[in-house]
């Protein structure tokens, strides 16, 4: 089946677990994302979480019973941790607190909702809120340690300001945020592991070209469009492999990221990567010129001109293509900003590419930093139009073609030996 790339979160049921801290308030922004993306949710509390907000507000938000304590004699349901744990698609905690993730770690479950995480078998999510102390503390981070090694989803807290005035990072990640990272974990539990066995190796990111020792060319790119194909593929099964420059996306949660900083120590790691991949995706944005010269100590500041000479950068993508063995699929990005179609696809055939992925930069919600993108996918047999969607969504749609081309090669490359 081919797979529309659309996330599949309609009718998802999602726990929501609150716990004691100030941030407890910010779960009802969280709850009422997680509905307005078609989740059905249920709320529990811990104790201390009543203190910062009451149940009955969950319970007027969701018309669904809101679990504190699964002994109280109002709970219709005497083993509810056990239903209720066996009946979610996601559990998620926000905020969650250093109690309540030391207690997660250590496998304690003198609760609702710590019983609830041990009686689980969906995904889990954490997203902490402290104090920055707390958050330091040698006991939370082994908690997070442990809890990562469980297999737990963390959401990184925030840097910022914090209610008791201490700065630092320990406030809960913004409520949209755990919102996408909840849905976008929903979405890959309800995918085809149809990539199982493909490698995926993917360039991501801004190349940096030094120009002295504290200044260098680069570009807006955030990276977000290379890890959402690593996440894409992860979700389906596959390895991922990102050889990522400066980037300001979150990496993707299982992915191998191989750090490089210029064009030549991307191409460098891609080469020594490449042996050992079946799909190779270039989403960076390579810088095509970089200074001939590094002056060894920064320059300074004088009133007179001053002229770079540039030279162009390896271009990756080519080289690739270049040395291109038996049915590796090599894809490459085209940002234009007009006759996008044809520069394309004259793109795909001088660099001798199996697919481009063609987007007019000019565009609103398209291009460089930005959540979504519009694009044109373009192979040698068929180009298809597709409409705005959600990077996540378009990395979908490059695996699904991907997918095809690798098959059509794998096809090409047995018959080529039987005539042999
Ligand atoms: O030639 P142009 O820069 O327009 O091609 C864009 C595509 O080539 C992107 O996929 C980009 O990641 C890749 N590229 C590369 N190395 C370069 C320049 C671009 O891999 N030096």
């Amino acid at each position: 089946m081919l797979d529309d790339g659309a996330p599949r979160i309609a009718g998802k049921r999602v726990a929501l677990g609150v716990a004691g801290g100030i941030a407890a308030y910010k779960a009802v922004e969280i709850m009422r994302g997680l509905q307005r993306a078609g989740c059905a949710v249920r709320v529990a509390l811990t104790r201390h979480a009543c203190e910062f907000i009451r149940p009955l507000t969950f319970r007027a938000l969701t018309d669904e019973p809101v679990i504190v304590d699964d002994y109280a004699p109002e709970n219709p349901d005497p083993i509810a941790h056990i239903s209720f744990s066996q009946q979610i698609d996601l559990f998620l905690v926000a905020p969650a607190t250093a109690n309540l993730l030391a207690k997660f770690a250590a496998g304690l479950a003198d609760d609702f909702l710590t019983t609830t995480y041990l009686a689980t078998t969906a995904p889990v999510i954490v997203a902490p809120a402290m104090n920055p102390q707390m958050w330091h503390h040698p006991a939370t981070q082994r908690a997070i340690a442990q809890l990562r090694a469980d297999g737990v989803h963390i959401i990184e807290p925030d840097r910022g300001e914090m209610a008791c005035g201490a700065v630092g990072p320990g406030r809960l990640s913004e409520p949209e945020k755990v919102v996408q990272a909840a849905l976008r974990l929903l979405d890959a539990h309800g995918r085809a592991r149809d990539l199982t066995g493909e490698r995926i190796l993917i360039t991501a990111g801004a190349t940096r070209e030094e120009i002295d020792p504290v200044r260098f060319i680069s570009n807006r790119s955030s990276g977000r469009m290379g890890f959402a194909l690593a996440e894409a593929a992860l979700a389906r099964g596959a390895q991922a492999t990102v050889v990522a420059a400066a980037t300001s996306a979150p990496e993707p949660c299982g992915a191998r990221i191989v750090r490089v900083s210029s064009a030549e120590e991307m191409l460098r790691a891609v080469m020594s990567e490449l042996p050992d991949a079946t799909i190779f995706i270039a989403a960076a944005a390579v810088a095509d010129y970089r200074p001939v010269m590094r002056a060894p100590q920064k320059i300074k500041k004088s009133d007179r001109r001053l002229t770079l000479e540039l030279e162009p950068t390896p271009d990756i993508l080519a080289e690739v293509a270049r040395q291109k063995r038996d049915a590796l699929v090599v894809v490459g990005f085209a940002a234009e900003t007009e006759r996008v179609a044809e520069r394309a696809r004259a793109k795909l055939e001088r660099k001798g590419l199996d697919l481009i992925v063609a987007n007019d930069v000019s565009q609103e919600g398209a291009g460089f930093d930005t959540e979504t993108n519009i694009v044109t996918l373009i192979a040698r047999d068929r180009a298809r139009d597709l409409p705005r969607m959600t990077k996540l969504e378009v990395a979908h749609r490059v695996l699904d073609e991907a997918k095809r081309l690798r098959a059509m090669q794998m096809a090409d490359g047995s018959t080529a030996k039987t005539v042999r």
